[in-house]
């Protein structure tokens, strides 16, 4: 087994919710991350699947080292990442990049392609001494299919997917080992949306990249997903393989998004049950007691409420928080 090169660990991030003159008055917290576990391995791709608002971007940003966390940890390479400062944090900022969902605002209006692929060499400037960075560049752009010769256009020159390029043309710059790319698909027209995966899927396979990938539904990281961990409410609520997720799952909420995703086979639809979930997301700020998922749970019993349910196996050979964990045999 591949070794791991992150490792999470009870990770936490809250923000204050202020009320008051000045915001002052701290009234509480949102609780956008709690506690929350995994390990990415080497050459691998972890989705991360949850509806709007349950942490992954802040997941994200956490691990980006774009915001502190409240607690917990985060090993790469073996050393606590949130502790790294000076020349280990610089090398830490080439070796973890971030893909974001909207290549139409991340990518400043008034500057060349090669400006924007160009500018992570700006900050580190070993490794790409001066003389070599255009022809860094032309090499980046020709790596995520674009024409080179278009290293003087400016953004709004380019389709929405070929922004999307270019956007991963600058993550891959200087060479990092994790890619952590937050929807980075979800913008796009589907056809397209194919395209961007399958070049993350090549420069995975050529560079040796580990991915986190987050999504709002399943259906898009299965392509490209060895496991997917699903978020509910700033939690881990089942992690497993490809196979397990989609084949076994075991906790409600993800055979719920699983009943979600379309069957493209007319003969196999019928077969398989919808799952509609009723109710709204709770607040993040005062989540249910027990287990989160509880309000919206057709298997809810009193223990729910009471005894928050651990993320360990109980059934179907992968870990899933729910005291009533049964594998579901899905239909393809
Ligand atoms: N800087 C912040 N200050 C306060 N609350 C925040 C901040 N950033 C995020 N939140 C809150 O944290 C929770 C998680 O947000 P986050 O953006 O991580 O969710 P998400 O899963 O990425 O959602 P989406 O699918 O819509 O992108 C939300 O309730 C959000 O309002
Ligand atoms: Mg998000």
């Amino acid at each position: 087994m591949a070794e791991a090169i992150l490792q999470v660990k009870d990770l936490v991030k809250h923000f204050p919710v202020r009320q008051g003159v000045l915001f002052k008055r701290t009234i509480g917290h949102v609780k956008a991350v709690d506690g929350v576990s995994f390990d990415l391995l080497k050459g691998e791709t972890l989705g991360v699947v949850g509806e709007s608002g349950c942490g992954k971007s802040t997941l994200a940003q956490v691990l980006m080292r774009l915001e502190p966390p409240t607690g917990g940890t985060a090993l790469f390479e073996g050393r606590d990442m949130f502790k790294m400062r000076g020349a280990e944090l610089r090398k830490l900022r080439r070796d973890i990049q971030i893909v974001l969902q909207d290549p139409y605002t991340s990518l400043n209006p008034r500057m060349t392609v090669g400006d924007i692929i160009g500018e992570p060499f700006e900050i580190h400037t070993d490794v790409a001494p001066k003389g070599s960075r255009e022809g860094k560049v032309r090499e980046l752009l020709d790596v995520v299919g674009l024409n080179p010769e278009h290293i003087n256009r400016y953004p709004h020159q380019f389709s929405g997917g070929q922004r999307q390029r270019i956007g991963i043309a600058r993550a891959l710059a200087l060479r990092p080992k994790v890619i952590i790319c937050d929807e980075p698909v979800s913008a796009l027209d589907v056809s397209i949306q194919a395209q961007v995966m399958n070049l993350l899927g090549e420069l995975q396979r050529d560079l040796g990249l580990s991915y986190v990938f987050i999504a709002h539904d399943l259906s898009v990281v299965r392509h490209l997903s060895d496991r997917v961990a699903v978020m509910y409410l700033g939690k881990v609520v089942e992690i497993g393989t490809e196979d397990e997720i989609y084949g076994q799952p075991s906790h409600p909420y993800t055979q719920a998004l699983l009943s979600a995703v379309p069957v493209p086979d007319p003969q196999l639809r019928g077969r398989r049950e919808i799952i509609r979930l009723t109710g709204d997301v709770p607040s993040p700020i005062n989540p249910p007691s027990g287990c989160r998922f509880r309000t919206r749970c057709w298997k809810a019993q009193d223990i729910c409420a009471e005894q928050e349910p651990e993320l360990v196996t109980r059934v179907a050979g992968h870990p899933s928080a729910c005291h009533f964990a049964e594998a579901q045999v899905v239909v393809p």
